[in-house]
């Protein structure tokens, strides 16, 4: 496929408008030709009636026009003139076409009067004028006419004359038009130097005075762009610190067990070291888990967004951890909604929130304890996971979520980002966090969501 082109689309959209024109002007110019070769035509029908009727005083008397006359009235071959001569009494005295008599007659001695007529169906241009007779109770009407051939001829000359130039005009508009692109482009190059001096780090908004009004938009969307990639950029470089950070410490344990059981080659020694590996390594593989699972979180990427059923969801889970629950001596339950508790969003997020939510309920909980995670339909939908255990501390709610946010005295294992991700998760669904005490104690957390979906069958 051809790559678009400014000069071609440009082009493409005033080549019909130019045709236009230039049919519009050709209409234009033959109209006004012929109107003023009318008025030109006309002038010299006139002069002719005058003429006519001077020739006809000079032989006053006679009832025919002398052959001189009538040969000077007939003579332009190439549009034969007609004329007329009448008496009122006596009816036509000369004529070579039996002209009609003007209607209204013409006053007798004013100027000759122009008439449109048509004789044998044949449209005519005549001029006419009434003269006294010798006779005082006559009156001589004189006409002369032509057929309207030479004066669109004219026009049709005048139009055939023009049209080449007003094409030519045309033409150069639209050469101009292709020369402006490339100089109108040239604003651009500052645009494109400072995109090129840029260092690759450097993903700041693009300095605006540079930039054509009518490129706004693009650039407006380029810095668009740029920001997102920020945001992506300085994720990555916080997974990587945090990373780095999360993996830093087991490693170094790791190695003290590894050191202490290389120094002391007991079984039992290097057992116990073994033990520590295994919680360490552990530890570190869940970490990372975490971290992924913040990074997948934290992505800009949209997602899916389908309809999911909050409800199925939650209630599938719970029974799909209640073996675990049960090891650990939990009662682990679910209330509320059965089914149709829609929200919109990404299945596989939902879960991964809820299933950092039921870990630490379960960790927290402790042996004895009681899980709840219910699903419940008012205003909005929500989605709550609450235990029995200790708790946290009121002053340290709004901390909940934060990344490697731990409550002082936290002594159970744990990185720290179980809350981020859910916290995040919430956000990319618009749906609203919130910590409060359990019924019995304990923490309880509550994923509100906007009310998005129908409740189809409770
Ligand atoms: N249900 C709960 N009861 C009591 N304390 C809790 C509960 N849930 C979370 N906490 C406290 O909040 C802290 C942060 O929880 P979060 O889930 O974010 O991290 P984590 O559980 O320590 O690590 P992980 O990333 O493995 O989930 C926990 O360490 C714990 O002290
Ligand atoms: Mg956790």
């Amino acid at each position: 496929m051809r790559p678009p082109s400014l000069r071609r689309r440009l082009l493409t959209i005033l080549a019909a408008p130019m045709a236009l024109a230039w049919l519009a002007s050709g209409v234009l110019i033959y109209v006004l030709a012929l109107h003023y070769a009318n008025l030109n035509y006309d002038r010299s029908l006139r002069q002719g009636a005058v003429a006519l009727e001077h020739m006809i005083r000079s032989e006053a008397g006679q009832r025919e026009l002398s052959p001189q006359a009538r040969i000077l009235m007939e003579y332009d071959t190439t549009n034969p003139g007609f004329y007329a001569v009448r008496s009122l009494r006596h009816g036509m005295l000369a004529s070579n076409l039996d002209l009609p008599t003007p209607d209204p007659l013409p006053p007798v001695g004013a100027a000759p009067q122009m008439f449109s007529v048509e004789v044998g169906r044949r449209p005519l241009r005549m001029a006419a004028l009434t003269a006294p007779a010798a006779d005082p109770d006559d009156e001589i009407v004189v006409a002369v006419a032509e057929t309207l051939h030479e004066r669109r001829a004219l026009a049709r000359e005048i139009l055939v004359g023009t049209l080449p130039i007003v094409l030519l005009l045309i033409a150069t508009v639209l050469a101009l038009v292709w020369m402006a692109v490339s100089r109108g482009l040239r604003l651009l190059d500052p645009l494109t130097a400072q995109i090129a001096a840029r260092p690759a780090h450097d993903l700041s908004p693009l300095d605006p005075s540079v930039v054509p009004i009518e490129i706004r938009p693009l650039t407006r969307t380029i810095d668009a762009l740029f920001a997102r990639l920020r945001q992506t950029l300085e994720l990555q470089e916080r997974f990587i610190a945090d990373a780095a950070h999360q993996l830093r410490t087991p490693l170094a344990g790791l190695r003290l067990q590894a050191e202490r059981a290389l120094a002391d080659p007991r079984p039992e020694s290097v057992r116990a070291a073994l033990a520590h590996v295994e919680r360490l390594s552990a530890g570190a593989g869940r970490a990372a888990g975490q971290l992924l699972a913040l990074a997948r979180a934290s992505a800009d990427e949209p997602g899916q967004a389908v309809p999911a059923d909050l409800a199925q969801l939650a209630r599938g889970y719970v029974a799909e951890r209640a073996p675990d629950a049960l090891a650990r001596g939990i009662d682990l339950g679910y209330e509320g909604l059965l089914a149709g508790a829609i929200v919109h969003g990404d299945p596989v997020m939902l879960r991964e929130a809820l299933v950092n939510l039921v870990d630490n309920a379960l960790v927290h909980a402790g042996h004895g304890g009681t899980v709840t995670v219910s699903v419940m339909h008012d205003d909005g939908i929500e989605l709550a996971v609450e235990d029995s255990g200790s708790g946290v501390a009121e002053e340290w709610w709004p901390r909940l979520g934060e990344r490697f946010f731990r409550p002082p005295g936290s002594t159970r294992e744990g990185s720290g980002l179980g809350l981020a991700i859910v916290r995040r998760i919430a956000e990319r669904h618009d749906a609203g966090v919130a910590f409060g005490r359990g019924r019995e104690a304990g923490l309880r957390v509550g994923l509100r969501f906007g009310d998005l979906g129908e409740r189809a069958a409770g």
